[in-house]
């Protein structure tokens, strides 16, 4: 379980996350939403410790993630992976080793740079790409792949990292549809087949609907939303994204994304009452 206390996050004289209190059972799938500056890379990145946050606490289980440093901080790095929109794979570099590069933080460093890589790990590194289905693109170097084929070596790195945590800042904001599609549910096979507690930021508020099961919306570093799916009203929209906003909480792409995943328990699109305030503003 993750729980975050009464964190805020401040740069000069910027607060980027204000008083924010979560609890996160693990193996939940939550999305985060919300406008650009709302404040959620910010969260997600104190809760991986690339940012320390400047009030408050983030317990895991019994680890204070806030205060962690040296090895026990690298531990805590290990078991909360990290994906970004960007991927961060390395170009030159083929799509076997970008993922074996998973496991340095399982390893020592004289035999990391030794390149030592175990049978066994180049076997969970084929199983892991096996598993989001690029296993034939092994041998390329990760740069010549599809932004979408990337991202899911990015998340086969990932696995490489046997996390308890997996955290995604927009991994499908630079993707098309169909990858974007592919990538969500990824995640979400992840989430529901090894139990890994998914923390990911989503632009859009459709995508968040459509694969999560717990929604936090933020604006202006506050949580001003939390619920399921279902409880994302229009006066909800409206307070995660103000008024003006709400057109490009619902952008066509994203739409596509929901729609064809199809999932039935949630809505394909977005409720009426809401595409009628899309349609007035
Ligand atoms: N490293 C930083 N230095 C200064 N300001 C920052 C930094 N990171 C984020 N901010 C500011 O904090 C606010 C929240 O940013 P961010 O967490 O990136 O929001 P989001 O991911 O929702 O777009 C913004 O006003 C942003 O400019
Ligand atoms: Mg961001």
């Amino acid at each position: 379980m993750l729980d975050i206390s009464n964190v805020t996050r401040r740069f000069g004289s910027t607060t980027a996350v204000k008083s924010v209190d979560l609890t996160i059972p693990a193996g939940q799938m939550v999305g985060v939403i919300g406008a650009s500056g709302a404040g959620k890379s910010t969260l997600l990145r104190m809760i991986n410790r690339l940012v320390v946050p400047s009030e408050g606490s983030i317990l895991f289980n019994d680890t204070k993630v806030s205060s962690l440093s040296g090895q026990a901080l690298r531990n805590w790095q290990r078991d909360c992976a990290m994906i970004f929109q960007q991927f961060n794979l390395v170009p030159r570099l083929d799509v076997l080793t970008n993922v074996l590069l998973g496991r340095l933080n399982h390893r020592s460093t004289v035999s990391s740079v030794l390149n030592l890589f175990t049978r066994e790990e180049r076997a969970m590194a084929i199983a892991a790409l096996e598993r989001l289905d690029i296993s034939r693109t092994a041998l390329q170097r990760a740069g010549t792949l599809s932004g979408g084929q990337q991202q899911r070596v990015a998340i086969a790195r990932a696995l490489m990292q046997e996390p308890k945590v997996i955290l995604a800042d927009e991994p499908i904001a630079s993707l098309d549809p169909r990858n974007a599609q592919v990538v969500m549910q990824s995640l979400r096979d992840i989430n529901q087949s090894d139990g890994i507690t998914v923390i990911t930021n989503l632009h859009t508020l459709d995508t968040a609907r459509t694969y999560c099961e717990r929604i936090i919306g933020m604006a202006a570093g506050e949580v001003v939303f939390d619920g399921g799916p279902d409880d994302l009203t229009e006066a909800a929209a409206r307070r995660i994204y103000g008024a003006d906003g709400l057109e490009e909480a619902f952008s066509e792409s994203v739409t596509f994304t929901s729609f064809a995943a199809g999932k039935p328990k949630v809505r394909p699109t977005a409720p009426p009452e809401i595409a009628i305030a899309i349609a007035g503003a």
